[in-house]
């Protein structure tokens, strides 16, 4: 099996890494080695390298700063998704691309399916689904995996943040939001398996972690993962809203995984893979 894997250097692309098959052969680009929103530059890689899938780890994912930066956001998270899938489109291969809770505006107060009415709040958000309309236009056999609150040992994340605040003695978190973590290395065992799969699936799929919280919960979780590993002395505070967030995000995020479970596949168990990241991170 050969594997193009975009965004090798974030925190699903270094999990994905980790955890390949030994038998694939895979590119592992990070946007040095090919920045997705050169078309030229994917379609050359697509046909030197032939490979059998592409799994789309790029994004740009810094829900603040895209607001600064729409034209390039917009130019990774949608217009970058689509020359993966023309390129996947042309060679006739499997293309797997990430996408976000944050396709909904998080006012149905119920698990979202697939097929729910999205209303994304921010740029980041309105770029995740162009993302997905213009790869499933341009290649319906594209597979999307949104998930949500992904966390993991690398790159930056909820439980690094908090793992941070409870150095300094103090832990302030909101409220305000509900959501599912995710663990990535689930995720990533998700996809592999996937592009394995004998019988292609294609769309829309929703995939994130099995029990819901609210971010001060998260928190809690983590600080109590932590407290397992080495002692830890810190308030922890819960807010009624996040003060340094300026950009809206959906109060309610969780998604339903009932699709992809039909067809076998369990839900992330991040309570049990928090401990594991909380070791290494503090170890
Ligand atoms: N994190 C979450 O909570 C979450 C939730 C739902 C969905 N997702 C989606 O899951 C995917 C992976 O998320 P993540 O948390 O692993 O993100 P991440 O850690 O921020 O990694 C994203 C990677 O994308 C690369 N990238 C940015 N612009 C690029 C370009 N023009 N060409 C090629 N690569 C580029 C970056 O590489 P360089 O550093 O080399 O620029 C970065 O390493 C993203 O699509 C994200 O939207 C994430």
């Amino acid at each position: 099996m050969r594997i193009l894997l975009t965004g090798a250097n974030g925190q699903v692309g270094r999990c994905f890494k980790q955890q390949k098959p030994e038998d694939w052969e895979m590119i592992a680009a990070d946007s040095s080695v090919l920045d997705i929103t050169d078309a030229r530059a994917v379609q050359n890689m697509v046909a030197n390298f032939e490979p059998d899938a592409i799994v789309n780890a790029a994004g740009y994912t810094n829900l603040e700063a895209a607001e600064r930066n729409l034209d390039h956001v917009f130019a990774v998270n949608a217009t970058g998704v689509r020359h993966l899938a023309e390129a996947a489109a042309q060679a006739g291969i499997r293309f797997i691309h990430l996408s976000s809770d944050y396709v909904f505006d998080g006012q149905k107060r119920m698990p979202y399916v697939e097929t729910d009415y999205t209303n994304p709040l921010s740029g980041y958000a309105k770029s995740k689904l162009s993302g997905e309309l213009l790869a499933l236009s341009a290649y319906p056999d594209s597979i999307i995996v949104r998930s949500s609150w992904v966390f993991s040992e690398h790159g930056n994340n909820f439980v690094k943040s908090i793992a941070a605040q409870a150095e300094s003695g103090r832990v302030a978190v909101a409220t305000d939001k509900i959501g599912c973590p995710t663990y990535a290395g689930d995720l990533v065992r998700l996809m592999v398996d996937l592009i394995q799969r004998h019988t292609p699936v294609r769309g829309i799929y929703h995939f994130c972690g099995d029990k819901a919280v609210n971010r001060f919960e998260f928190a809690q979780a983590v600080v109590k993962a932590l407290s397992e590993v080495r002692p830890v002395n810190a308030v922890l505070e819960a807010l009624p809203s996040e003060r340094s967030e300026h950009t809206p995000r959906p109060p309610y995020s969780v998604l339903s995984c009932e699709k992809i479970r039909a067809l076998g596949y369990l839900p992330s168990d991040w309570q049990t893979a928090l401990k594991d990241v909380v070791k290494h991170i503090a170890g």
